[in-house]
């Protein structure tokens, strides 16, 4: 069974990336062609990395045992969609380190993202940013991506979006991604 992995890629307090994050698991958790888990940043309080070599040339021996954690738990995934915001045209420092922390776990693994801003953005420039981080990981970044806006009205009390339009587009995204892993 092919596993991916949503992350959900901002850690502050009232982030609206938990809403869609958990939205987007609820969504596929019904798929039967993959195993969607959620991954929270939060729950990896990785330091920032400071480790004496680039994680290529560690082979998982981290100073840190949540680093080592942290590796082989992205190990386990074939693909991943990355939750994302957008923090001053870029996308989170929390996320960026939890990329830097990994190489090979990324290695030629498809990677599709959703991102979403309180404005108009749907944060298109932290996805832009997020494709060059990709590409020099070794990852595959998908061309299609979700860019939500005003994603504080986009979902209701329970979760639920009210949009029913964004659950279809979600599954497609994800379509996407399975063609694209490679067989191990
Ligand atoms: C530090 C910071 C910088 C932000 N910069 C941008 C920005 O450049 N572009 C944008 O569209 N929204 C920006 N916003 C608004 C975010 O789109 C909005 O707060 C969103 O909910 C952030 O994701 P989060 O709630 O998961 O942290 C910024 C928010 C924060 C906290």
């Amino acid at each position: 069974m092919k596993k991916i992995a949503i992350i959900i890629g901002s850690t502050r307090q009232n982030r609206q990336g938990e809403r869609v994050g958990q939205w987007a698991h609820a969504v596929l958790k019904s798929r039967t062609d993959c195993a969607v888990d959620l991954i929270d940043l939060r729950d990896w309080p990785l330091p920032f990395y400071a480790e004496p070599a680039s994680p290529s040339a560690l082979h998982g021996q981290y100073s840190h045992p949540i680093a080592t954690q942290w590796a082989a738990t992205i190990a386990q995934y074939h693909g991943f969609i990355i939750v994302t915001p957008e923090y001053n045209h870029g996308y989170s420092a929390v996320l960026k380190n939890a990329l830097d922390y990994l190489y090979q776990e990324w290695n030629h693994k498809p990677v599709a993202c959703i991102g979403y801003s309180s404005g108009n953005s749907g944060a298109i420039r932290a996805i832009e940013q997020l494709r060059q981080v990709f590409i020099e990981l070794q990852m595959i970044p998908l061309q299609p991506e979700m860019n939500l806006c005003s994603v504080k009205q986009l979902f209701d009390e329970a979760g639920n979006t009210v949009d029913p339009k964004l659950a279809d587009r979600l599954q497609r995204v994800v379509d996407s991604l399975i063609e694209f892993i490679i067989p191990q």
